[in-house]
């Protein structure tokens, strides 16, 4: 479904992505693991077009999309939720879920869909995003990104900061997706959470991948070597 090669990323002088290659197989999630810094956010950055990668290839369901800005990945099917939500404070939920239409191509979900989704959204649809909780912004976020129907979700550390009662909530939904086909990358440093979802996983240490397999396969000891602080 999606296929990183070689992918390398700098900040000026400094390398932030080496030589990064992924698979991503369709239909399942692959978990991005790693500590803080390690180039996780700028590798989905990468994928999803809002940085243009110095050199490597990234190629969605057989396409080189390397080039294409990140407004034309979503067209063909890149839903993207950045770390830190990105609410727009000052818009409704409603509104806010409006501002994913224009990523879409074909028809967008209704927002029914959405809500059943993500009960809490129905009540708070005239809220204001900057109001809600950072566990329901999470939860605005995710569905925003759901508007345009993207076969690939990229998710960046969605549980972060948020509750574990809000947790559970956001893993049910991303089951949800995932039964109905939807591919997910999530990076996550909440290592239990990304064990129950993914069934491939990448670890980043420095700008590089360092290691890579199965979930059932990972040996946790090794991984969470590359992960504690
Ligand atoms: N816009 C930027 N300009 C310059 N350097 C940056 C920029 N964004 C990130 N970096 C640097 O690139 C490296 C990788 O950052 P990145 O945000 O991708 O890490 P991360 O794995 O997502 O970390 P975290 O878990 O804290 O979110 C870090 O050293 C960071 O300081
Ligand atoms: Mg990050």
């Amino acid at each position: 479904m999606l296929n990183v090669r070689a992918v390398d990323q700098y900040y000026g002088g400094s390398h932030a992505l080496r030589g990064i290659d992924l698979e991503v197989p369709a239909g399942s999630c692959t978990a991005l693991l790693g500590r803080n810094g390690v180039g996780k956010t700028t590798l989905l950055r990468s994928l999803m077009g809002e940085l243009p990668v110095r050199s490597g290839a990234v190629i969605f369901d057989g396409e080189d999309v390397t080039r294409l800005p990140s407004w034309q990945r979503a067209r063909r099917g890149m839903g993207y939720v950045p770390q830190g939500r990105e609410i727009f404070p000052r818009l409704t939920v409603a509104e806010n879920l409006a501002v994913g239409e224009s990523a879409a191509r074909g028809p967008c979900a209704p927002l029914g869909e959405l809500e059943e989704l993500f009960p809490i959204l129905r009540t708070m649809r005239n809220r204001r995003g900057g109001d809600l909780s950072g566990g329901q912004q999470q939860q605005l976020a995710i569905a925003r990104a759901l508007v345009s129907r993207p076969r690939l979700l990229l998710l960046d550390e969605p549980t972060e900061g948020i509750q574990p009662s809000t947790i559970k909530e956001i893993g049910r939904v991303l089951r949800t997706l995932l039964q109905k086909k939807i591919t997910i990358v999530l990076v996550e440093q909440y290592l239990e959470f990304a064990l129950e979802l993914a069934e491939h996983y990448a670890i980043l240490s420095r700008g590089e991948i360092v290691m890579r397999g199965k979930i059932t396969e990972l040996d946790a000891a090794q991984a969470r070597r590359h992960l504690a602080l």
